[in-house]
């Protein structure tokens, strides 16, 4: 008898085809994210779970897995696994950093050029029907990338890469992390370690790269916009809720910072009623952070690897708790 794998949403083909050679593979089709009673019965049964950023798998959910060795999640993020808890019960967690750094990276940076320079927002102007003026001295007039301050919370992998994009673009990069990096590590990087209260009063654009925890958990509130200056953009690839996002919307509408470029919320897929839809300030993607062709197929790659070392008692590739 094959060993049981769940899948909460399904995942390229050569990964399905990988799976179902060694394992019995259900793959859940119908509403996304599973409904959380679907979840908790398949999870009570399965061997292995293949799941996404937006499953939560709660403590009393890993409670009904009977016989569940791994949960491998085809995300970065696992702030939507309680780890600790899987760790307690021996449950591997396997998750794909690495292959999405760039992708990542590259999709920070295209919502800073974005706000700074009002694409998206020249394009709402122009699908409106609303594109009245030509080349006049103050019109859809940005600002400049080069010799601005670009401040980094969280120089991981991805604010690393980040930085070196913002480098090539001349602008002065400031960061604030847990642990300061090397002083040769900065030097290489073109980066200064700072406070958290200087990167968010020195910041010309501020770009998070922290995972959401209890302690960043909207750590970017009114009381942080007010001390930013009146002409800074924040960019948030990492996690929605690591902003106070109807604080976010009054500071952009009463002109508190400058602008926005985010490409996660606290409720996904937005609700249409959210207030940060109805502002020209704020450039929006759909959480597509590592969506490219190449890093998805690789995060697929990297989610069944994991999955079959955890299947087989070994650590994931790689690998948090336990
Ligand atoms: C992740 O992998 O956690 C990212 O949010 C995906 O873009």
């Amino acid at each position: 008898m094959k060993n049981k794998v769940f899948l909460t949403r399904t995942l390229h083909g050569f990964a399905l085809k990988e799976l179902k050679k060694r394992y019995q593979v259900e793959v859940h089709s119908g509403k996304i994210p599973i409904p959380q009673t679907k979840l908790r019965s398949k999870i009570k049964e399965a061997d292995g779970l293949i799941c996404f950023p937006y499953d939560k798998i709660s403590k009393e959910t890993i409670d009904l897995a009977k016989n569940l060795k791994v949960i491998s999640t085809y995300s970065v993020g696992f702030d939507h696994i309680d780890v600790s808890y899987a760790k307690k019960k021996k449950i591997r967690v396997g998750y794909t950093p690495e292959v999405l750094t760039d992708a990542t990276a590259d999709l920070a940076f295209t919502l800073l050029l974005d706000v700074l320079r009002r694409v998206s927002e020249g394009d709402r102007i122009i699908r409106g029907g609303k594109w009245k003026v030509i080349y006049g001295a103050h019109d859809y007039v940005g600002v400049d990338l080069q010799g601005k301050t670009l401040g980094i919370l969280g120089l991981g992998r991805i604010g690393k890469t980040l930085a070196k994009r913002a480098k090539a673009f001349d602008m002065k990069i400031i960061y604030h992390n847990r642990n300061r990096i090397s002083k040769s590590k900065e030097k290489t990087l073109g980066t200064k370690y700072v406070s958290f209260e200087k990167l968010i009063t020195q910041s010309d654009v501020i770009s998070i790269h922290v995972p959401h925890t209890k302690e960043t958990n909207h750590l970017f509130n009114m009381k942080v916009f007010r001390k930013m200056k009146k002409s800074a953009f924040l960019i948030n690839t990492a996690r929605g809720k690591i902003v106070n996002e109807k604080e976010l919307a009054v500071a952009l509408k009463k002109n508190i910072i400058a602008g926005a470029g985010l490409d996660v919320f606290e409720e996904e897929p937005m609700n249409p009623k959210n207030p940060l839809m109805k502002l020209q300030n704020v450039a929006l993607a759909p959480h597509i952070g590592s969506s490219t062709k190449e890093t998805r197929a690789k995060m697929a790659q990297i989610t069944v690897k994991n999955l079959n070392l955890g299947m087989n008692g070994k650590k994931p590739i790689y690998s948090v708790g336990y």
